[in-house]
């Protein structure tokens, strides 16, 4: 269902949920660190979800054994350039993670700035080895409160010129997006682009707060701008992208099933709405599963899943004349 004729992008997958089995299995042997099973198979189904959780928190607390194993900035680093060496094996030719440099930082009390340089660094070594353009956007972590929230955003701050974008993650439904304006004022001020999980568990007024608040340009997850045509208007006039993660949504139980989610619906609308993966670590998943196997159960038709991904550049953080080189660096390879 991909359309091999147009560059295939991700615009949503967090690099610290996108950790390899094996890569834990390592880092864990080689820092003896206790794992509940010491063999890939063993260790699956501890890591990863295979279906519905009681929901995004819950989810969330499978981060446990992709940040429990960043035990220093090498292992920081080699996490970050397996993440693009894993965006090339799935064909993705643009590819922006993002990443909360002080979730990372916690388990192994790294220090959230030295965290975001070895993140810059693995990424830029990977970008270079295996060919795939990459754009950060680093997160606030909302669940941390506001004013560790600041202490994450200094952090980001000291590698301003190697990342795209804020994003606000965590959880929507006691954190709103209205306590993090200040926060994402100087994001703007400093020239970067703006996207937050919004509309994930919590209403459409969440989602119009992070677009009118927090001057996001695009949307994680969004799922709740369905029960809103004003607002799925609006999202529709200024071109605001929605970042949709099929399985993700499922097994976070915020949607009842594929055939539930709303990404078709958006489509429909002509919502600039894209498929995404979230964290593949976790979820078990590539972004090729979510074109082939997700979309089409989700509903979508061929021609919409070609549209999504039609959208993912035209929403991706990029300058129109960047669009246009990677548009041409596909079509000629
Ligand atoms: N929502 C909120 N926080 C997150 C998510 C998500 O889908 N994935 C990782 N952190
Ligand atoms: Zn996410």
């Amino acid at each position: 269902m991909i359309d091999t004729s147009l560059p295939l992008v991700e615009l949503h997958r967090h690099l610290d949920g996108s950790v390899r089995l094996q890569t834990i299995l390592d880092l864990a042997r080689q820092h003896n660190l206790p794992l509940p099973s010491n063999d890939l198979e063993g260790l699956r189904p501890y890591v990863q979800v295979s279906g519905p959780t009681p929901g995004v928190m819950a989810f969330i607390a499978r981060f446990e054994w992709q940040v429990g194993v960043m035990v220093d900035y090498t292992a920081v680093r080699r996490i970050a350039y397996e993440n693009v060496e894993d965006a090339k094996r799935e064909g993705i030719a643009y590819a922006e993670l993002r990443f909360s440099p002080w979730f990372m930082a916690e388990p192994h009390q790294l220090d959230p700035a030295r965290v975001v340089e070895a993140v810059v660094e693995g990424v830029q070594a990977g970008s270079r080895d295996f060919g795939v353009k990459v754009g950060l956007i680093g997160i606030l972590s909302r669940t941390y409160g506001v004013e560790f929230a600041y202490k994450e955003l200094a952090a980001l701050l000291t590698q301003k010129d190697h990342i795209l974008a804020l994003d606000l993650a965590g959880d929507e439904a006691h954190f709103p997006a209205e306590w993090f304006r200040g926060h994402f004022r100087q994001a703007r001020e400093v020239g970067w682009h703006v996207t937050v999980h919004a509309g994930e568990i919590a209403g459409p007024e969440s989602i119009r707060e992070a677009i009118h608040g927090l001057g996001a340009e695009r949307i994680g997850h969004a799922l709740s701008a369905l029960q809103d045509p004003s607002l799925m208007d609006y999202m529709a006039e200024h071109r605001i992208g929605i970042e949709s993660c099929l399985t993700s949504n499922v097994q976070t139980s915020c949607v009842e099933s594929y055939a539930a989610h709303p990404l078709r619906s958006f489509l429909e609308k002509g919502l600039l709405a894209t498929i995404n993966t979230d964290d593949p670590g976790i979820s078990g998943i590539d972004l090729h599963h979510e074109y082939e196997v997700a979309a089409p159960r989700a509903g979508l038709t061929p021609a919409q899943i070609h549209q999504a991904q039609r959208n993912a550049l035209e929403v991706a953080f990029l300058t129109d004349e960047e669009k246009k080189l990677i548009k041409a660096k596909y079509t000629k390879s």
